[in-house]
C-alpha cells in the first residue's frame, strides 16, 4: 500500500488532499463530513471582517428592538471582549469541530483592519485551528494605488499576524501580481510557513438581458490548473517553506501532476461542491493508482520530481516551454477557419 502520507508546514497529514476554503465547511457537521470523506486536512471557509463587523451593526440594532434571534450565536464566545457575533459563531463552529475530527481544521481569514487580523488570528488559534491560511484578497485597489503598496500590505499583514499566534501561518496569493514570484520570495522571507496557489475571485459580469451587474464566483476547470502548476514548479526549489496547489483539480492525475511539480498538499473545493464529498476517495483512489502503475511507493518519493531547477536558466525554461508549446500549437494549425 502505497505511503499518502505528507508534511505541510509542520503538520503531519494522513494524505496530501486537503479541502480547500468553501461553503462545505460552513458548520461543524460540514468539516466532520468532509473529514470523514478521507482529506488529509480541512481548510475551513474564510472569517470576513467586514461581515462581522456589519453583522455587529445589524445586532446592535435588533437588541435595541429587543430580538433574541441571534440568541445562539450570542452564547458562545461570550466572554471574548471584543469578538462580535459573527465572529463569535465562526470560533465556535472551529472550536466544536476541530476536536472531533480526526484531521487538522485550519482556519481562513480575511481581515480589513490591524486589529481584527491579529485579534481573529488569536482566538482562531485559541479555538483550536492547526493554522491560519490569510486570504489576503481584497477587491481590487483603487487605479492610484502601486502594485507595490498591495504587496507591502501583504507583508504587513503576515507580520502582524505572526506576531500574535505561534501556530504555522500560510498566505494564500492570487495569480494577478506583476511579479507572482518574487511576492512569494518575499513572504517566505517574511516568516511565511506555507503559500497557497492560488485563490479565485468573486468575478461580476454584466447581464444583458437585465441590464444588471451580476456577482459570480464559478467553478473552476481542470485546464485552470497550468498556471497554478507552472508557479509551483518554478518556486518549489527557490523555497524551503510549505506549497499548497488549488485550482483545476478534477482527478486522480490533477493530483499526482501537482505533487510531481512540488506541492506539498493538493487542495480542492469546485470538485467537491461539482461531485459531491465522495469525490475525495475518487481522487486518492486515483492517486494510488496512478503511484501503482509508476512504481511510486510514498508520496515523499515524488514531490518535485518535475520541478524547475532555480538558477538563472528558471526565465529561459519558461520561454523554451512557451515556445514549444507555441511550435506544436502552429504544427497543429490546419485551417480552414
Ligand atoms: C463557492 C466557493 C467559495 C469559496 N470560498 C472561499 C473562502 O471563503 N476563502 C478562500 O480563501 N477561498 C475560497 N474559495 C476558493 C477555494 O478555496 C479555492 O482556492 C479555489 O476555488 C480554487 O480551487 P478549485 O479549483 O478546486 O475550486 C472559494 C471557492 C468557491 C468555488
Amino acid at each position: 500500500m502505497a505511503d499518502l502520507s505528507t508534511n505541510y508546514m509542520g503538520l503531519f497529514l494522513r494524505n496530501p488532499l486537503v479541502a480547500s476554503a468553501s461553503p462545505l465547511s460552513h458548520t461543524v457537521d460540514g468539516v466532520r463530513r468532509l473529514a470523514d470523506a478521507g482529506v488529509g486536512a480541512v481548510v475551513m471557509h474564510s472569517l470576513f471582517e467586514e461581515e462581522v463587523f456589519a453583522e455587529a451593526e445589524r445586532q446592535a440594532e435588533l437588541a435595541e428592538a429587543g430580538s433574541e434571534s441571534f440568541a445562539e450565536s450570542l452564547s458562545y464566545f461570550t466572554d471574548v471582549p471584543g469578538v462580535e457575533a459573527g465572529g463569535r459563531r465562526y470560533l465556535s463552529v472551529l472550536e466544536r469541530a476541530a476536536p472531533v475530527v480526526d484531521v487538522p481544521v485550519i482556519a481562513s481569514l480575511n481581515g480589513t483592519t490591524p486589529k481584527g487580523w491579529t485579534r481573529y488570528a488569536h482566538q482562531m488559534e485559541s479555538a483550536g485551528a492547526s493554522a491560519i491560511e490569510l486570504n489576503v484578497y481584497s477587491s481590487p485597489p483603487g487605479a492610484d494605488t502601486s502594485g507595490r503598496e498591495v504587496e507591502e500590505r501583504h507583508v504587513e499583514v503576515l507580520a502582524l499576524v505572526k506576531s500574535a499566534v505561534s501556530v504555522p501561518v500560510a498566505v494564500k496569493l492570487s495569480p494577478y501580481y506583476s511579479s507572482v514570484g518574487e511576492v512569494a520570495l518575499r513572504l517566505a522571507e517574511a516568516g511565511a510557513d506555507a503559500l497557497v496557489l492560488f485563490n479565485r475571485f468573486l468575478h461580476s459580469d454584466i447581464d444583458p438581458e437585465a441590464l444588471e451587474v451580476v456577482a459570480g464566483l464559478g467553478l473552476s476547470s481542470p485546464s485552470e490548473g497550468r498556471l497554478a502548476r507552472t508557479w509551483v514548479a518554478l518556486l518549489r526549489q527557490r523555497l524551503d517553506i510549505g506549497l499548497a496547489a488549488s485550482t483545476g483539480v478534477e482527478s486522480g492525475d490533477d493530483v499526482a501532476k501537482y505533487l510531481l511539480a512540488g506541492a506539498d498538499v493538493v487542495m480542492t473545493a469546485s470538485a467537491l461542491l461539482r461531485h459531491g464529498l465522495g469525490h475525495a476517495e475518487i481522487l486518492l483512489d486515483g492517486l494510488r493508482d496512478w503511484m501503482g502503475r509508476k512504481g511510486f511507493a510514498s508520496v515523499s518519493r515524488l514531490r518535485g520530481l518535475l520541478s524547475v531547477p532555480p538558477g538563472p536558466d528558471q526565465a529561459g525554461e519558461e520561454r523554451a516551454g512557451y515556445v514549444a508549446a507555441l511550435r506544436a500549437a502552429n504544427a497543429n494549425l490546419v485551417g480552414p477557419w
